[in-house]
């Protein structure tokens, strides 16, 4: 016979109150299975009935159990209940508190962000590591210059003209570690030139969001729509932040007349364009969307990433400055480089043409994906849109309204992970809110991405 609830004798130190109380559940939850208070097979009460157990509300914890289920620390089946995970093995010595990060991974990930990690090119980024260590002089292993190795930034200013239409010489480029780096010296540097507020994208990474706060900076919402940032509602901004041309998470790109407007607005202002461009390179249904910075290097600061193109993993990315900011950025404490042998292997790598051999074939992979991903929606979900599939390596799914954290619990439910549009938007922005799930399709490695594409379609209205 079950268990119950009452016989499991479990202490949950729960505060019976408050915002956290879904938090707090789940974490104790998680806790009592880690430790091994409750053990795999275990069936846990029914939501109903822990609720009243506890006198809280039954949502509060049919969303604590389905986000350990996408966690992996629960199971959930038809007919058998709720139960802790199998595969869950209880510690003999209950180990220190571990960060999420580090909690089991859901079944199934489709959250944007993260390409297929399994496609990493081992063997030729190999062959450019052990190439780029041979040919380094001695001087290499020092200190150098600020701005990064000049083999990497000589290549990369090479390769940004003729695939993204940047113009830049070596000595304009900073080496630094992903876009996140990039906007952290960017700040400092906007902070410095008297800049008080940046307007960025109603819907756009909140990280992005919260590093430019920290360091001091106000940043104001664009309304997004069918033609991207809305860069008539610039006001007072001393800069702006935008992803010209896959707009994240919305996936549009700029309009060609607002690309016009805001460099207008930054010669006529002295304003500062920052141009993310994380996944320039994944383009697919029409002529590449080149980079706003070809219009007016002077006005637009260009970032670029190895996060889609290669793996976040290697902290690697590009900064295409005005001649007149170099000395700033470089001024600035935080504008350390990345690891010399890392600059000095992808230099190797894109020299060899091993890094436009490897983008053209996950160009490939990725479109596959993102058409099977069209056609099983169309198969199963006629009525649930699809747009942003133009570029890059997500896609947004329009949903009835009010729908979006339903379905985000039931993907749960099914072992998915997967964003709501909600979770990027600006929490200062007007504009209305709109139900979609912002599904990533790069993340599972090939042989879950039929797996993925199953719980989906399930959790799927
Ligand atoms: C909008 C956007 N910009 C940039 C990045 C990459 O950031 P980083 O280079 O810091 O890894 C991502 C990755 O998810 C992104 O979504």
């Amino acid at each position: 016979m079950a268990e119950t609830w009452a016989t499991l004798g479990v202490d949950l130190h729960l505060e019976p109150t408050g915002p956290g109380l879904r938090r707090g559940l789940t974490d104790a939850l998680r806790e009592a299975v880690r430790t091994g208070r409750l053990t795999p097979g275990t069936r846990l009460p029914s939501s109903r009935s822990l609720a009243a157990d506890l006198g809280i509300a039954r949502n509060t914890v049919a969303d604590a159990y389905a986000d350990l289920v996408a966690e992996g620390w629960l199971t959930a089946r038809q007919g058998s209940g709720t139960r802790v995970a199998e595969r869950v093995a209880a510690p003999a010595h209950p180990a220190p508190a571990r960060r999420p990060a580090e909690h089991a991974r859901p079944a199934y990930d489709l959250r944007p962000g993260t390409p297929d990690l399994s496609s990493f090119p081992r063997t030729e980024w190999l062959r450019a590591a052990r190439r780029a260590v041979t040919a380094a002089p001695h001087g290499a292993l020092g200190y150098g210059d600020g701005r990064g190795r000049p083999e990497l930034r000589s290549a990369l200013a090479g390769y940004l003209a003729r695939v993204r239409g940047v113009r830049t010489g070596a000595e304009n480029l900073l080496v630094c570690g992903g876009v996140a780096h990039g906007l952290v010296l960017l700040a400092g540097v906007l902070r410095a030139r008297g800049v008080h507020t940046v307007a960025v994208e109603a819907y756009g990474l909140h990280v992005h969001r919260d590093l430019l706060t920290r360091a001091g900076l106000r940043t104001i919402p664009l309304p997004v729509d069918g033609r991207g940032a809305d860069t008539g509602a610039l006001g007072d901004a001393g800069a702006v932040l935008l992803t010209p041309a896959h707009q994240f998470p919305t996936g549009v790109p700029l309009h060609p007349e607002r690309r016009a407007a805001v460099v207008d607005w930054a010669h006529r202002t002295g304003g500062l364009v920052l141009e993310d461009d994380y996944d320039g390179e994944f383009r697919y249904d029409r002529q590449p969307v080149g980079a706003l910075q070809g219009l007016d290097p002077e006005h637009v600061v260009y970032l670029g990433t190895a996060s889609k193109s290669l793996a976040p993993g290697l902290r690697l990315g590009w900064v295409v400055l005005p001649p007149s900011l170099v000395g700033d950025a470089l001024d600035d404490p935080a504008s350390r480089t990345p690891g010399v042998l890392d600059q000095l292997t992808l230099a190797q790598f894109l020299g060899s043409g091993a890094y436009d051999r490897h983008v053209r074939s996950a160009r490939l992979r990725y479109r596959r994906r993102r058409d099977a991903l069209v056609a099983a929606l169309a198969e199963h979900a006629p009525d649930v849109g699809v747009t942003g599939i133009a570029a890059g390596l997500h896609a947004v799914l329009q949903l009835p309204p009010g729908t979006e954290q339903q379905v985000v619990r039931a993907a749960a439910w099914h072992g998915l992970a997967v964003h709501g549009l909600s979770m990027f938007r600006h929490p200062h922005t007007t504009v209305a809110p709109r139900d979609a799930l912002v599904v990533g399709y790069g993340t599972p490695p090939d042989h879950a991405w039929t797996g993925a594409l199953d719980a989906l379609r399930r959790a799927l209205p």
